[in-house]
């Protein structure tokens, strides 16, 4: 890899519209790109989400954009890579007027304090690869930033489940000073992710602006449901789930669709 005290992310290729940024930018890692191209578009014809969904926004609202990094990092840090754009995403909104409260609902969706969708992350790597894609990955985000502009906006299954930055802020906001904050922001974070001291650094600031410590969340893997409360992230990044299921001792979660739980119904003492 490029030494990744070098990367710039100053090589930003913009589109009117493109089916993927996460899937041009795995044909270029392919082609032998270097880390540190970015990848932006205005729109869409194919975006990709987690889990095998799709990511929709109209035309010129929100920002969609990829970037391919080279990480070189022991295996079980790999999820800092992806965690890096996150945080450069948190450091991005965190200027923009009641943005402040937006966390990172593990492992890399962008939430507002009532835990709804600011943004969310996918990475992409071809794991067979043995050219020059071989240890790329490519780190997509789709950042709410002016659409929604209400709640009118999204179908119902979404309201209360996605938000916008416009909508957070109270007005219009600026995409492009979003996205020269976040590449500002990532080339700080990249550089600490090739330092054994600088991950660490990743993985406390990810334990502050987690909000699903502290949570009673339901992890899906792929061949077992956890559910239990979450207690906190290993030096890793990783989450630490307390089972509720008695004698099973606490759970290291690597990957997995999380979801928040409500606390169930407290019930009242006896007599009261
Ligand atoms: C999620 O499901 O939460 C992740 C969504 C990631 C969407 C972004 S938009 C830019 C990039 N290109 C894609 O095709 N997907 C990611």
């Amino acid at each position: 890899m490029s030494d990744p005290a070098s990367l710039d992310f100053h090589d930003v290729r913009r589109f009117d519209s493109i089916d993927s940024t996460n899937r041009y930018l795995l044909e270029e890692a392919r082609a032998g790109a270097p880390a540190g191209v970015v990848a932006v578009a205005d729109f869409q014809t194919a975006g990709r989400g987690r889990l095998g969904r799709s990511w929709e926004a109209p035309a010129g609202a929100n920002l969609l954009l990829s970037v391919l990094l080279r990480p070189v990092l022991p295996a079980d840090e790999r999820y800092l890579a992806t965690a890096a754009v996150a945080l450069a995403a948190l450091d991005a909104t965190g200027a923009l007027p009641d943005a402040g409260g937006i966390g990172i609902k593990w492992p890399n969706d962008l939430v507002d304090r009532g835990g709804r969708k600011v943004a969310g992350v996918l990475a992409e790597a071809d794991l067979t690869a043995n050219g020059p894609a071989e240890g790329a990955v490519v780190v997509g985000i789709g950042i709410n930033v002016n659409w929604p502009a209400s709640d009118a906006d999204l179908p119902p299954e979404l309201v209360g489940a996605a938000v916008s930055l416009q909508q957070l802020s109270g007005g219009p906001v600026d995409r492009e000073a979003v996205l020269q904050r976040l590449l500002d922001s990532l080339r700080s974070w990249a550089t600490d992710l090739g330092h054994a001291d600088g991950r660490q650094r990743m993985a406390a600031r990810l334990a502050t602006r987690c909000t699903t410590i502290g949570a009673r969340v339901r992890v899906e893997l792929p061949d077992e449901v956890v559910v239990g409360t979450a207690t906190g992230l290993t030096a890793s990044g990783h989450l630490l789930v307390d089972p509720d299921e008695a004698d099973t001792g606490i759970r290291t979660i690597v990957a997995g669709d999380v979801v928040h739980l409500r606390p169930g119904p407290t019930r009242q003492p006896p007599g009261t």
